[in-house]
């Protein structure tokens, strides 16, 4: 099959490579010259593990290709998916702009009987919208499809090489084959659904993991209160099989390119349904509110931040990403700055992301190394587990300063700090 994927964010290109590792020929298309000159070259513009390396062997077999033209993906393609971003308004509704913008763009090239996929997270109804706003731009005849999304950053080569499902949301009996026999080499479960249920499975399915985060957390906010300890909680509650032990991790709340999107989305879209008091406003809001409220106990606990030196360790918003979309330190360290902190920021990827989008200020500083962001610190941070910042050897190094640790993913070993003088601090302990 020829198949071409709109938008090389890292679902497109993750995808364009998998796609191409199963002998298809496929098209990566965007409108982004410089990613695409970029993409031709193998390199990635974004930092996600094993992604170049897959880029290049399929790229090398000579059936991966990354364009601009639309002319020259489109008329070959039996499939096109669209991938591109799907960013929120101010009023948390999902702007769907480039889902638009694609379709107008790829409708004068259609091959008669091509098949449109909607990869992009677009609230349930939308398919129909854009299946109009194609039709009226062209007379070939095609078909429309959902098949959303699951992968994580940081992991995305791993989930799209072995999802827990795949979800095909159609009603054409062919459509469904054609897609089906696609991912057919992934050996995961394949689902057939309608397409409003495909995009309805995709909103639930990040909603509810938002909602078990915001749920850990607030639990933890309660331990705090009466000297339980929240990881003997999970370690008690996870045993129920209903339940479970994994992605219960408290901290600052969840962050990244699509949680918060997402939550606010459905939020949106339920009160534009009339559903008014829904929990998703309820979810957002809590997860807004957190960060403030936790830097805020924290000033109080530590006497203030004014003159005090800060390592934050961890920029991205989480690890194994440079990706920073709502990441805790854009709330973190402005918050420090104008509370009269200067702040060592350190993260083994996301500095040159961070020096782009937080603000230049004369109190906030990068350091190449761990050991060099924690030197002077009054305060360290622990923001993001990456395994470097949580394999590091604190614990060795003598404090005499009392340096003051906040532990906010509950990483490390609180007995080991204190015995060499930092002052520890979890989250729900
Ligand atoms: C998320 C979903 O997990 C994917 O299934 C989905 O495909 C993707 O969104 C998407 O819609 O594109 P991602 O945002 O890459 O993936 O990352 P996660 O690992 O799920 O983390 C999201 C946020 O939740 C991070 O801020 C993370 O620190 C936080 N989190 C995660 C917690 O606070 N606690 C946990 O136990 C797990």
């Amino acid at each position: 099959m020829t198949i071409s994927i709109i938008g090389t964010g890292f679902v497109g290109v993750v995808s364009a490579a998998v796609y191409a590792s199963f002998g298809h020929t496929v098209y990566g298309v965007d409108i982004d010259e410089n990613k695409v000159a970029s993409l031709k070259n193998s390199v990635v513009p974004f930092y996600e593990p094993d992604l170049e390396q897959l880029l290049k062997t399929q790229q090398a077999t000579g059936h991966l290709f990354f364009t601009t033209d639309y002319s020259q993906a489109i008329p070959q393609s039996d499939i096109i998916i669209i991938a591109v971003g799907t960013p929120s308004t101010q009023e948390g509704q999902v702007n769907l702009d480039y889902v638009f913008s694609a379709c107008k763009s790829l409708a004068p090239h259609l091959k008669p009987d091509a098949i449109v996929v909607l990869k992009s997270t677009v609230p349930p109804g939308i398919a129909k919208d854009v299946e109009s706003s194609i039709a009226s731009l062209t007379q070939t005849p095609f078909s429309i499809a959902s098949v959303p999304e699951f992968l994580k950053e940081g992991t995305a080569v791993h989930d799209t090489l072995h999802p827990d499902r795949v979800v095909i949301g159609t009603n054409s009996d062919k459509v469904f084959q054609t897609l089906a026999e696609l991912h057919k080499p992934l050996q995961a479960p394949i689902l057939r659904l309608s397409v409003e249920s495909a995009q309805m499975a995709k909103y639930s399915s990040n909603a509810y993991l938002a909602t078990r985060i915001t749920f850990i957390n607030e639990i933890s906010d309660i331990c705090e209160k009466n000297g339980a300890d929240v990881e003997e909680v999970i370690s008690a509650i996870g045993l129920d099989k209903r339940i479970g032990t994994h992605y219960w991790y408290p901290g600052l709340g969840y962050g990244g390119s699509c949680f918060p999107k997402d939550v606010k989305e459905i939020a949106a879209y339920s009160r534009s349904v009339n559903l008014h008091n829904n929990l998703f406003n309820t979810i957002d809001r809590i997860n807004e509110e957190r960060i403030p409220k936790i830097m805020n106990n924290l000033e109080t606990t530590v006497g203030g931040f004014e003159g005090k030196t800060v390592a934050v360790l961890g920029l991205a918003f989480k690890p194994n990403t440079d990706d920073m979309r709502e990441a805790p330190s854009l709330k973190v360290i402005p918050y420090l700055l104008e509370k009269g902190a200067t702040v060592i920021g350190y993260d083994p990827k996301a500095t040159e992301t961070a020096k782009k989008v937080l603000p230049v200020h004369d109190r906030l500083q990068y350091a190449l190394t761990i050991d060099e962001a924690i030197k002077q610190a009054h305060l360290i941070i622990a923001l993001i587990e990456w395994q470097e910042i949580t394999s590091y050897p604190f614990a060795q190094k003598k404090n005499e300063i009392n340096t003051y640790f906040f532990d906010t993913r509950n990483q490390f070993d609180e007995q080991e700090l204190k015995t060499r003088g930092f002052v520890y601090q979890g989250v729900g302990r």
